[in-house]
């Protein structure tokens, strides 16, 4: 009873590469330093690698008697070779194998969450590139604000992937540390060598402080932070995705693979993938808070609480990855219904803006020009006309400065206008996308 409490195989068992991969760069280590014989290193090696192909060919018998993917591999091996399996564990501790073996899986992740994004990003920068003209409202709090370009929004998202994509860069440099040689806590009484250990297995650096080495799970907690910050970005889009393809907006349509019908309404496109990816945010920030709570006031140096910050991690990288996976072939299969993206601005009261700044050109504060607008945009509304459609002498009764050139103020001269690094004027955003192509192909 008490056994099953404290077993984690049912879920570590999906370190056993890492564990067996660092096992033996740490008896060819035992070896080369002579504390183990080359032979008994050899009769290790080809043992551990025998296990991992009866694991890779589902022959391994796990069993919660063992507790962990550590013990259960040493019983193995000892089943394989003998008493010879007992001195591998030389110069070791399950305390700094295991961070050894977290910190392999994560760093393999971290590249596999970086090339996911960046797949995404490039679904986006194809769709921006296919609809590079067309003009839509751009929002704040959901109502019509300012006209943009398409292109421009969905280069938004490319932004925040690029963000996120640094941040697992950065984690991974504090991920790629060698903990073995840790011990239990104290560091070991052996010669060994800690700088062959970490080039054998492709770390970086080598840890600096065995008690730290053997409680740190920070770069556990950073990748879920990461992860986190990612799935908010992927919720936004979910989100936007979702309000845009419905018939309201009707802006986009979503391929059929990725959309499910309903059950009783056969007109429906439940656009599915999305909501499931807006859903699944929840678990994956309540795996930071898991991670953060389990760590929180823990003394130094292990404890077995630790054992815990396994399952969230898997779950975090068995959530994003798919998501992230998933909305790069979706993104793909967008396609925008430009009639009613232009449709959708109202009149033309989205030149609000523009139409003020007109007047700040002939000499109004800007407060004043603002107050003009609010007056003569409530005058258009009440008499159901666009700001095209009044007479000058109807813009005179508002402010004289307007003259026969406000008529050329239209959504295209609205981009134009905005031709500052990073807005949407067609030459910035062409820009954007060049410099977006750049980052892909790593010229930049
Ligand atoms: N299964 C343990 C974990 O995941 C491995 C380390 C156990 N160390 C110990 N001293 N019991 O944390």
């Amino acid at each position: 009873m008490a056994q099953d409490y404290v077993a984690s195989i049912s879920f570590d068992q999906r370190l056993y590469r890492q564990d067996i991969t660092g096992s033996i760069a740490h008896a060819k280590m035992l070896a080369k330093q002579g504390i183990i014989t080359e032979s008994d290193a050899e009769t290790i090696i080809k043992g551990l690698s025998s296990i991992q192909e009866e694991i890779e060919q589902g022959k391994f018998q796990f069993q919660t008697e063992h507790e962990d993917i550590h013990m259960n591999i040493e019983a193995r091996l000892f089943e394989k070779v003998g008493d010879v399996a007992g001195k591998l564990h030389t110069a070791r501790s399950r305390n700094d194998q295991i961070a050894l073996d977290l910190r392999l899986f994560v760093k393999e992740e971290l590249s596999k969450t970086i090339d996911a994004l960046k797949s995404l990003q490039s679904s986006l920068v194809e769709l921006a590139e296919a609809n590079k003209n067309i003009i839509m409202p751009g929002y704040t709090h959901l109502q019509q604000a300012q006209p943009v370009l398409l292109a421009h929004h969905l280069l938004a998202y490319f932004e925040m992937f690029q963000r996120d994509k640094e941040r697992f860069h950065d984690c991974l440099k504090r991920t790629d540390i060698l903990p073995l040689g840790s011990g239990a806590l104290a560091g070991v009484s052996y010669p060994v060598d800690r700088e062959f250990v970490a080039r054998e297995l492709g770390f970086g650096k080598v840890s600096t402080n065995s008690l730290d080495a053997v409680s740190d799970r920070d770069f556990i907690i950073e990748y879920e932070a990461c992860a986190a910050i990612t799935m908010v970005h992927l919720s936004r889009l979910a989100e936007e995705i979702i309000l845009w393809s419905s018939a309201e907006f009707s802006f986009i349509e979503i391929g059929e693979a990725y959309t499910t019908g309903s059950s009783i309404m056969p007109q429906k496109k439940n656009p599915d993938v999305a909501e499931l990816a807006r859903g699944k945010t929840g678990r994956v920030y309540g795996h930071l808070m898991a991670i953060l709570t389990t760590m929180e006031a823990l003394p130094l140096a292990y404890n077995r609480d630790m054992q815990e910050d396994k399952e969230g991690l898997f779950d975090t990288v068995d959530t994003l990855q798919p998501t992230l996976r998933v909305f790069a072939g979706m993104v793909k299969t967008i396609k925008v219904n430009v009639k009613r993206v232009r449709q959708a601005i109202k009149r033309d009261y989205i030149l609000a803006t523009d139409l003020a700044d007109y007047l700040v050109k002939k000499g109004l504060p800007f407060r004043e020009a603002h107050g003009v607008l609010s007056k003569l945009s409530k005058y258009a509304v009440s008499r159901d006309k666009s700001f095209h459609e009044l007479s000058l002498s109807e813009y005179h009764g508002f402010s004289l400065l307007f003259d026969e050139d406000v008529y050329a103020i239209t959504l295209e001269s609205s981009l134009a206008a905005r031709n500052v690094i990073g807005g949407t004027s067609p030459q910035q955003v062409g820009a954007a996308l060049t410099r977006a192509r750049e980052i892909l192909n790593g010229t930049k």
